[in-house]
């Protein structure tokens, strides 16, 4: 830990975040509707505008709650290919947005509030990312789906936490890889596969904040509940877990296991699907552990019941974007779900 106790730097930037997060809320209050009411609305607009409300597991526990289907970034992704709405609500962050637009040019695609941005998306911007590459043309490009259609449209392949490692495991062991931008995803597939991918130095600045220390505390008072992480974990927190996964892995896990309590290092949103799934079980974050308040995504939670209302009754905030930058980003994108589904990843 940087501190003794209580927050470190990382800490102070979520907190700033979250701080951001609650005036925004505050701000954009002026309907005069109770919650529910919110929510009859929201469901009337939907069926009225032949609209479906895609959510993200780290969504507000409300959102979850009204989303026609609720996943993981690569489910969400096979989702926004296949529906036949008319309007896409992306109830999750800017790059998810993007991507059910790219897979899906012809529907019109919502992003209840568009600062729903990424740190990871934030970290690489196209320019500085066009000098890495010509620095290393010998090399593919795998990135991470958490980035902007510029990173992506400069790929050769995208990939999800639910499918990098079986992605990067069917290329040939020569070939040489630029991963970006999260460096500890990277990280973490380089030592299961023992590959030497080239890494971008980008970071989920939720999942980094967290402290294995912090986790080893807890897990000596629960000795019996196994640490589950997702990859954009450190380096030093993702060696103490016991089971490492993208969100819909963790949720798999925890349905398998005979475990009745988990120490969960991820973002709280997804505690609302694990406790829906799993009345029996325990779930155990930092949080509780009063070690850190870092595993809230700020940007996740800038989409408000409030503001879904408003985009479903005003359409907009819109995804607008070129042709040719549909056609650029959406490559590297099918490519993936292609070579997922041959590798039985996705049906
Ligand atoms: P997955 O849902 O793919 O595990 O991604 C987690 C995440 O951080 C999305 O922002
Ligand atoms: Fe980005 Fe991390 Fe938030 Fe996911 S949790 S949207 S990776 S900042």
């Amino acid at each position: 830990m940087n501190g003794e106790k209580g927050y470190n730097k990382k800490d102070i930037g979520s907190i700033h975040l979250i701080i951001f997060s609650y005036l925004c809320t505050f701000k954009c209050k002026g309907t005069n509707m109770t919650n529910e009411q919110l929510k009859q609305e929201i469901l009337r607009l939907k069926k009225e505008n032949n609209a479906v409300i895609l959510g993200h597991y780290y969504q507000r526990h409300e959102i979850q709650e009204l989303s026609d289907y609720v996943g993981d970034s690569l489910s969400l992704a096979q989702e926004a290919q296949r529906t036949e709405a008319d309007i896409i609500v992306f109830c999750g962050v800017h790059f998810m947005a993007e991507t059910a637009k790219i897979l899906n040019p012809g529907r019109k695609v919502l992003l209840p509030d568009m600062e729903a941005s990424c740190s990871l998306a934030e970290s690489c911007k196209g320019e500085d990312f066009a000098a890495f590459k010509v620095q290393h043309p010998d090399h593919m490009v795998i990135s991470y789906i958490n980035c902007s259609a510029e990173i992506k449209a400069l790929s050769d392949l995208i990939c999800t936490s639910g499918n990098a490692e079986k992605l990067v495991r069917s290329l040939p062991e020569e070939q040489k890889i630029i991963f970006a931008p999260d460096k500890n995803l990277g990280g973490y597939i380089n030592q299961v596969t023992s590959r030497q991918m080239l890494l971008w130095n980008g970071v989920c600045t939720v999942h980094d904040a967290m402290q294995a220390e912090a986790i080893l505390k807890i897990k000596a008072e629960h000795p019996d509940a196994p640490v589950i992480a997702h990859p954009e974990c450190n380096a030093a927190l993702l060696q103490v877990a016991d089971f490492v996964g993208s969100t819909k892995a963790m949720l798999n896990y925890i349905k398998a296991s005979e475990a009745k309590k988990f120490i969960v290092a991820t973002e709280t949103g997804i505690l609302y699907e694990m406790k829906k799934e799993n009345p029996g079980k325990e779930f155990i974050t930092l949080r509780d552990d009063k070690s850190c308040a870092c595993d809230d995504c700020a940007y996740m939670k800038l989409n408000t019941l409030e503001k879904l209302y408003r985009c479903l009754r005003d359409e907009q905030p819109e995804i607008l974007m070129s042709a040719e930058m549909i056609e650029a980003a959406k490559r590297p994108i099918v490519r993936m779900l292609d070579m997922s589904r041959q590798l039985g990843i996705i049906k």
